[in-house]
């Protein structure tokens, strides 16, 4: 426990600003600590490095595993609008919807079904960062990047072949298809861009094609895919995409 309380506090010193630092201490409570210092004794990483984003939802580190591989490690963030967000989700008919109060246990059924939504997506062709291991709130997986940047966001992405990278996300689409998920938040927002090729993030929310509003997230997704393409000149619509997608 020792050296991993000193590692996170040398993480949260370094943090001018004290709403970053807050964020350290709700993200690292004492529970949290022990799962992580858990994985270490695993193996499941060796290092935890500095982070890499702080959503509302989740906080995203760099941390090394013994063999020198990066790892991402997300550890989602116990507050009451992650809630909000993901209680739609998790419940299947919004009717039905009532507000949940923020435990632990939610937020550890989040965690894992990211978990499992990369494993069923990675069989199915998808690619995703390759996961590596859950426990409560905490997720960790192969990190898409290297030493000196994390992958950008497609988004941010200067794309020399706008048509190859829109093919491969395409392929990426059908395999999505095949596992019979929809992603239900996919934009250009959360797929990177590394090695010329994109792969597919943040499948928390990610739905099997029977959930009630699987349909409606699929065409969101579809339109938001087709709109990112268009605006770089590839001939796609919204409806030329599903097509290509369903038909595929
Ligand atoms: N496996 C990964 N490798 C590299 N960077 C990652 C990885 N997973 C997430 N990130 C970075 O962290 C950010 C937030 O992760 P994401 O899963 O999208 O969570 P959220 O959007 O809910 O905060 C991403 O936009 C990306 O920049
Ligand atoms: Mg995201």
């Amino acid at each position: 426990m020792h050296l991993l309380e000193t590692q996170v506090d040398a993480l949260r010193s370094k943090e001018k600003d004290t709403d970053a630092r807050r964020t350290y201490d709700q993200v690292f409570d004492h529970a949290c600590l022990l799962v992580l210092q858990h994985l270490i004794g695993e193996d499941v990483f060796a290092t935890l490095d500095y982070p890499v984003s702080t959503g509302k939802e989740a906080v995203v580190f760099h941390a090394s595993g013994s063999d020198g591989a990066g790892k991402a490690v997300k550890i989602y963030r116990i507050t009451n609008s992650t809630f909000k967000t993901i209680s739609v989700y998790i419940e299947g008919d919004p009717r039905f919807k009532r507000v949940k109060k923020a435990t632990k246990p939610t937020l550890f059924a989040w965690a894992q079904k990211e978990y499992l939504n990369l494993v069923r997506m990675q069989d199915a062709g998808v690619r995703v960062p390759t996961p590596a291991r859950v426990e409560d709130n905490v997720l960790v997986m192969e990190y898409i990047g290297d030493d000196t940047m994390p992958a950008p966001l497609l988004r941010n992405a200067t794309l020399q072949d706008p048509q190859a990278v829109f093919n491969d996300t395409l392929e990426n689409l059908r395999a999505i298809r095949k596992a019979k998920l929809v992603h239900a938040d996919l934009s250009e927002y959360n797929l990177l861009f590394w090695d010329g090729k994109v792969v597919v993030i943040d499948v928390g929310q990610s739905v099997p094609l029977d959930h009630p509003r699987a349909e409606e997230w699929f065409h969101r997704d579809i339109g938001n895919i087709a709109h990112f393409f268009h605006r770089l000149r590839v001939d796609v619509t919204p409806q030329s995409l599903e097509k290509a997608v369903l038909e595929g």
